[in-house]
């Protein structure tokens, strides 16, 4: 790895053993970009990419065009740059835009010099990757100046040693002598030299995250965003652009990335010459930062990743990074616990005695966590009060939350609490002292969401008086882990405290303030596990992975929608921060009736638990789920760490299936999901991916061995298994069928060739 400015030529080029990214100073002292994809040899001079040829008619000429030499013209509308400015002959969407005292809004970035470091800084108030020692990645800091205002730019990039990786922010900072308004700034700007690309999103509803959409680049902008104050249901801060040809195993793909959690906006703009702009970061609509003299803004980290080994090269890149390299602390490495969580089990009706009930059975079974959802504190029977009142309520938890964590304590199991943070309903304590404390606009409606306002986060004084609730209880009582819930948009994005002209600052500092609260909640207490949740899967974003390294995926528990929501985030996120759980039958959200054995088969990959009262199955079905949660204790580590591929989508037919395989290669486990069953069924195979072709592989019930070669190459044949004859087999062949197949390598001397 290394990155490499040539004095001469005015380039730079970062690169590691799979990627190189090639950018240089333009002859106006802007940047351009050069190339981006697999790693090519070094030169000392790139600028044969700069490709100048003159454009008729429309183009308009850049004014310092007596600079160049070569009798070309430059039109910035015609050259691939690091950080497009609109207005000076470019006409694409910017990457930057400044509203100046005169009201222009054009500026004039000019290369002045650049840094490179070892190792990566830290983001201030912002999540962002890391790196443990400076070996690991090295850091560009691009430094440019619009000297009309003074306004330094600083671009930083990092490079990391391994994985088609990069990571982009900017910072901008008013050195001139006048306050300044930022009305854009992007943390990607990524100009692509043509546009044969499709484009994949991930996007739904409530109940229906990220589902997968695929379509071809064309001519104008395509486009995904949130303008909820949240990542969102509907789409994720996430696309990839993969060439035609490419699949899930080879081809070139690249995925961008935000490490962010409110308003996004992910674009890409082709022009009329081919080539692809991309853009993300901060949502500009409504955004608006002032920039008072000696201020700065810091955008959050974008994070593209490049593969030529397909879809899922691209996603165990965003794997590792982000299981490694961007969550933290305690829980970052370790198996998750297999928790019980009360929810849809009990709603609002429950007594410390009920709940109690459900732990005792979910210990006797094995589960290790039990966590109380919502109503447990203020005035909460119903969802239309008690939010912001972060004390129990005694009449349900006589000896409050200290008393009931005691008693889960004392079965053997680890307990954990739902808080809501961000919200108030009018009916509570906090909205009657401080009415004030929600963003709302003055003198018009405050719209409410499930009967709930949300608090100005951006004000500290807010933020701090819900820590030290917070605090409170978890220094009281043994509290293990947190779901920490979000419930509605943001409406009416107003805060009282600030002038009118910081009022576009106001869903930017509202995340920040919920980032501040995370930190300060990790470093108070560093061993509790945060689980995020917005609605189920409204803020499953690589910010909140920061904080929090697992996340309730979607509020559909049904195994069979879960497996388009779980493979859709695989695409970008973890197996270990999918949050993952078996609910009952019929399924609360589309009252479907599926077997058990596949609810599990579908929950163990991710973080795994249950979502139900198990003292209503039958002790048959208990004995089932003794059996489940014993697999999934001895298979846990490969299932949530391991590396993930796919392999059958979902969102192509009937079959789903995926697979994980350990770092070593001996051990896999394999997840075959059939939605309907079809009379005379065809024969079929899956070809794994990920084994050593070398290694004899037994497969654990069955008992059958084969190669990793004839695993990968013929496949494994899925077409004939017979009832009992793979664990997790419901044996009917009816609709919703699973299995899963466990394979181990077998020793040298135990192979039977
Ligand atoms: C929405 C969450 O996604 C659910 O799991 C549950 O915690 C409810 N909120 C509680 O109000």
């Amino acid at each position: 790895m290394s990155i490499l400015f040539s004095e001469h030529a005015k380039t730079f080029h970062l690169y590691n053993q799979e990627i190189s990214y090639i950018m240089t100073v333009l002859p106006n002292g802007h940047m351009g970009q050069l190339y981006f994809g697999k790693r090519v040899h070094h030169r000392e001079d790139f600028s044969y990419l700069y490709e100048t040829a003159q454009r008729p008619m429309s183009s308009c000429v850049y004014e310092d065009d007596d600079i160049l030499s070569d009798g070309y013209s430059l039109s910035l509308e015609h050259v691939k740059q690091e950080y497009g400015v609109y207005g000076t002959t470019d006409f694409r969407r910017p990457a930057v835009e400044i509203l100046q005292p005169n009201g222009s809004r054009i500026c004039d970035f000019k290369y002045k010099r650049h840094e490179i470091m070892g190792g990566k800084p830290g983001l201030a108030g912002l999540p962002a990757t890391y790196t443990e020692d400076g070996g690991e990645a090295e850091t560009l800091r691009l430094i440019l100046e619009d000297s009309l205002t003074g306004v330094i730019l600083e671009l930083l990039y990092t490079i990391f040693v391994r994985g088609g990786i990069l990571a982009r922010s900017a910072k901008i900072t008013n050195e001139g002598k006048e306050a300044l308004h930022l009305t854009t700034a992007m943390s990607l700007c990524m100009d692509l030299p043509d546009y044969d690309y499709e484009w994949l999103q991930f996007s739904g509803a409530w109940a229906r995250e990220r589902h997968l959409k695929v379509r071809k680049l064309e001519q104008g902008i395509q486009a995904v965003d949130s303008r909820r104050g949240h990542s969102s249901h509907e789409h994720n801060p996430f696309i990839v652009l993969k060439r035609p040809s490419a699949d899930e195993f080879q081809g070139e793909v690249i995925g961008f990335s935000l490490i962010y959690s409110g308003n996004f906006l992910a674009q890409a703009e082709v022009d009329t010459h081919d080539t692809t702009r991309v853009l993300l970061g901060i949502h500009p609509m409504g955004f608006d930062w002032k920039l008072e003299r000696g201020e700065s803004f810091q955008t959050p980290e974008a994070v593209m990743v490049y593969s030529q080994q397909g879809l899922n090269g691209m996603s165990q890149t965003f794997h590792r990074l982000y299981q490694k390299r961007l969550a933290r602390g305690y829980w970052r490495d370790r198996e998750r616990p297999i928790l019980n969580n009360n929810w849809e089990a009990t709603y609002f009706d429950f007594t410390e005695d009920r709940l109690v009930e459900i732990a005792e059975k979910a210990k006797e079974c094995g589960v290790e966590l039990f966590v109380l959802d919502d109503g447990w504190f203020g005035e909460r029977s119903s969802d239309h009060a008690g939010l912001g009142d972060w004390a129990a309520n005694t009449e349900r938890l006589p000896r409050g939350i200290t008393g009931l964590a005691e008693r889960i304590e004392e079965l053997g199991m680890k307990f954990g609490l739902w808080f809501e943070p961000e919200m108030v309903n009018e009916d509570s304590d906090l909205y009657r002292a401080h009415p004030d404390w929600i963003l709302s606009t003055p003198e018009r409606s405050a719209s409410q969401g499930r009967n709930q306002y949300v608090l100005d986060f951006s004000r500290k004084e807010v933020v701090d008086c819900i820590y030290e609730m917070m605090a409170k209880i978890l220094s009281e009582a043994k509290v293990s882990y947190i779901k920490w819930d979000m419930n509605r948009s943001i409406t009416e994005c107003y805060s009282k405290v600030l002038p009118p002209d910081r009022q576009g600052e106001v869903f930017h500092r509202y995340i920040l303030g919920v980032y501040d609260l995370y930190e300060r909640l990790n470093t108070a207490f560093p061993r509790l596990l945060f689980e995020s949740c917005a609605s189920g899967g409204g803020r499953f974003d690589p910010g909140i992975l920061y904080y929090a390294p697992q996340g309730w995926a979607s509020d559909d528990s049904d195994a069979i929608e879960r497996l388009r929501i779980q493979y859709g985030t695989s695409f970008c996120y973890p197996i270990s921060s999918i949050g993952s759980h078996v609910s009952v039958t019929p399924n609360h959200q589309v009252f479907r009736n599926t077997p058990l054995s596949t609810r599990a088969n579908v929950a163990y990959f991710g973080t795994f638990g249950y979502e139900l009262d198990l003292n209503k199955l039958t002790e048959e079905e208990q004995k089932i789920v003794k059996e489940q949660i014993v697999f999934m204790k001895k298979y846990r580590k490969l299932l949530q760490f391991g590396t993930f591929y796919r392999l059958l989508s979902p969102f192509e037919g009937n079959l789903t299936c995926w697979m994980v395989v350990s770092e070593d290669q001996k051990e896999a486990v394999i997840g075959w999901y059939r939605t309907l069953s079809h009379s005379n069924l065809p024969f079929a195979r899956v070809r794994l991916h990920g084994l050593n072709p070398d290694f004899c592989y037994e497969e654990q019930n069955t008992l059958e061995t084969h190669f990793g070669d004839e695993l990968m190459n013929i496949g494994l044949i899925t077409s004939d298994g017979m009832s009992g004859q793979v664990e997790g087999c419901t044996g009917e062949y009816g609709d919703f069928d699973s299995r899963l197949y466990i394979l181990k390598a077998l020793p040298q001397n135990e192979r039977k060739d």
